[in-house]
């Protein structure tokens, strides 16, 4: 990453490059290469995966050779989702510390939080119970995975009853707002249906912007509680007889 940062100069495009990036995002900047440094510069993460870079910036990815600083192309960014595999449970360490709510303004926890029981319960021994079900997103350049749901039966702190997953989502800090939320919760309902759930909880903490996106999808508030550590959350469940 900092070799792409430090030769923002040899970055450059072809002219089918540069026209194909103006109509992929409805760009009209008169200088493609330039506005793309600028987006590169800005970046909100970037990976380095086989021979190119992706760089995350806003809704955009940019896809650069790492060879030849060549920009290849730029797209809005999207994923596809599909059911979690067993390979995949190595992910859901990450996921889990991205589900932590961090109020604006306040410090991150440090990582060694998903180790608390009450936390690690959600992702412990991962695919072993009935009612442990999930899907990732894939984001569509890069094939990396930016976002997981999934949901178990546990006593956690979204438990209502033991015939209803309760569920728990994230995505990577840059990847959220663009869609692929409501993508990856629409698909797990479908995966919860298919296997014969007729509901799913969650627990949520009040201040999370996430109870609208929760509400979006057909969830309604049945508990408001204190949680162990004083913070006020919401139990949420949403019947998935009821399509949105
Ligand atoms: C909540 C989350 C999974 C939604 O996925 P997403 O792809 O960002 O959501 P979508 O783009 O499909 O929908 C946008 C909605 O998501 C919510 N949202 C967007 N960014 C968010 C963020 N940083 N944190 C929490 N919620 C967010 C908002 O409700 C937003 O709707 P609004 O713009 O009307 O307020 C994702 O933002 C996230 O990972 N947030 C942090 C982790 C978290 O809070 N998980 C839930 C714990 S209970």
């Amino acid at each position: 990453m900092s070799d792409l940062l430090a030769n923002l100069d040899k970055l450059h495009t072809t002219d089918l490059g540069a026209a194909r990036i103006r109509r992929n995002l409805n760009l009209q900047a008169d200088d493609v290469v330039l506005w793309c440094r600028e987006a590169v510069r800005l970046h909100d993460v970037i990976f380095g995966i086989g021979k190119n870079w992706y760089v995350y910036r806003g809704d955009i990815v940019i896809t650069i050779n790492a060879k030849s600083y060549t920009i290849i192309t730029a797209h809005p960014i999207n994923a596809k989702v599909r059911v979690m595999r067993p390979s995949d449970y190595v992910c859901l360490h990450e996921f889990l510390y991205q589900a932590i709510f961090v109020p604006i303004g306040a410090e991150p926890p440090p990582r060694s939080v998903t180790g608390d029981p009450q936390i690690f319960i959600y992702i412990k021994d991962f695919g072993a119970q009935t009612g442990d079900l999930g899907v990732v997103a894939e984001e569509n350049e890069s094939g990396q995975i930016v976002g997981a749901a999934w949901t178990r039966i546990i006593s956690a702190y979204g438990h209502v009853d033991d015939e209803t997953p309760e569920l728990a989502i994230s995505l990577l800090p840059a990847f959220r707002g663009c869609g692929i939320g409501t993508k990856l919760m629409k698909k797990l309902f479908d995966v919860l249906r298919d296997n014969g759930y007729s509901r799913t909880s969650l627990s949520v903490q009040k201040d999370n912007p996430a109870v609208r996106f929760y509400e979006r999808l057909g969830y309604q508030i049945t508990e408001e509680k204190l949680d162990r550590v004083g913070n006020e959350d919401f139990i949420m469940i949403k019947e998935l007889n009821v399509t949105v």
